[in-house]
């Protein structure tokens, strides 16, 4: 074993030689996550560019984007509208949009992938970015549940391939929880550490299990809601209510539900259960299930457990 002297001494070698400064980021991916892991990080002065297949994701992403800074700056610069204006175009001037994934991962020195959890295009999505970054970009992926093990199997150097899991909504939640797999190295993970500083989050360091710390937590939390109302023991808003003002929590478990987006908790609690599927924490909500199918996947639709305008 190396004494923390030498492993640290090992670790600066690493760092220096292979990884450059991180000053370009491409997130892919425009939706919930994406346009806030874009936001933060052009706030943060660096150069930012969003990718996403489709182009209505982008055009809503630059709205939400924007509506969200003006929020930031309304409260930042309370009495002065002209630095408020000059907070969100600084910003925004920081950011591109596109809808080419190798284009726009060509000079990028960290990658964050934030598009639908579902591992078959996420595999497809890696292996498009490895083949146009440069060798020494940092890859990593906002996944809420998957492995990342199986998401990067196909990578051709997973040195460079760790985790960043925001929370939504990103430009509030403080949390980073930074993600390594077993051949993550560790030049890799201080820097993602970094990057996450460099973001104002605060950062915790995840192992690559299943929902890392916070989910594995809390979406069987809110699943086990799902199965108090669905039992009839309680209505969904008395559910609600009861765990704001019991337990403290910002958001009943519906409505964080409905915020979070009912198809990603259903992608989590799907993949979860296939791969554990005597575990009953990881078991599926029939009504979930019926609510997605519909298409109410919650407040970004405009419908899930609750209505929304
Ligand atoms: N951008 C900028 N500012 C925002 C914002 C956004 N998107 N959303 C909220 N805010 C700001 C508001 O401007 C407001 O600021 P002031 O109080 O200074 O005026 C403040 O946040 C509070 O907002 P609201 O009054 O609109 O509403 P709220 O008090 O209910 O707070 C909330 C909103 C921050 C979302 C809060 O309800 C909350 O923390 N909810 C829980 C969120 C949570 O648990 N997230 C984790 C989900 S799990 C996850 O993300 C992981 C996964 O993989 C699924
Ligand atoms: P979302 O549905 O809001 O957005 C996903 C976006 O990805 C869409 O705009 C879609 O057009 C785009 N997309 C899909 N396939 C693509 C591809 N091949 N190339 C480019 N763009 C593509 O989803 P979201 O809630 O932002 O979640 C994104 C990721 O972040 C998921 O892995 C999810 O598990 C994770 N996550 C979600 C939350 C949350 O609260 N919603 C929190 C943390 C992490």
């Amino acid at each position: 074993m190396l004494s923390s002297t030498c492993t640290a001494a090992v670790r600066g070698l690493s760092t220096t030689a292979q990884l450059s400064k991180i000053n370009n980021v491409t997130v892919i991916g425009a939706g919930l996550m994406g346009s806030g892991i874009a936001q933060v990080s052009a706030n943060a002065k660096l150069n930012v560019t969003v990718v996403d297949s489709n182009q209505s994701a982008l055009d809503k992403a630059q709205k939400g984007i924007t509506s969200s800074l003006q929020r930031v700056a309304k409260k930042k610069h309370a009495d002065d509208a002209a630095a408020q204006t000059a907070l969100v175009s600084s910003v925004l001037d920081r950011i591109k949009m596109s809808t080419n994934v190798s284009d726009s991962v060509k000079d990028a020195d960290l990658v964050i992938e934030a598009i639908v959890e579902n591992i078959d295009i996420k595999r497809k999505l890696f292996a498009e970015v490895e083949a146009a970054a440069k060798p020494t970009t940092l890859i990593t992926t906002n996944t809420s549940s998957l492995r990342l093990a199986d998401i990067g199997l196909n990578l051709k150097d997973k040195t460079r391939f760790g985790g960043l899991h925001f929370f939504n909504p990103v430009p509030m939640m403080k949390l980073l929880e930074v993600v390594r797999h077993n051949d993550t190295s560790d030049a890799t993970f201080e820097q993602l550490i970094e990057y996450g500083k460099t973001v104002g989050k605060t950062t915790v360091a995840c192992k690559d299990t299943p929902g890392f710390i916070v989910n594995r937590l809390l979406v069987p939390y809110m699943f086990e809601a799902l199965r108090l109302y669905e039992r009839g023991d309680a209505s969904m808003p008395d559910i609600d209510v009861a765990m704001k003002l019991g337990a403290g929590y910002p958001m009943g478990p519906f409505e964080l539900s409905d915020y979070v987006g009912l198809d990603t908790c259903k992608f989590i609690m799907d993949g979860w259960h296939k791969q554990y599927p005597d575990e009953v924490a990881f078991k599926p909500s029939p009504l979930l299930d019926s609510l997605v199918d519909a298409g109410k996947t919650g407040r970004k639709s405009g419908e899930g457990f609750y209505k929304y305008k």
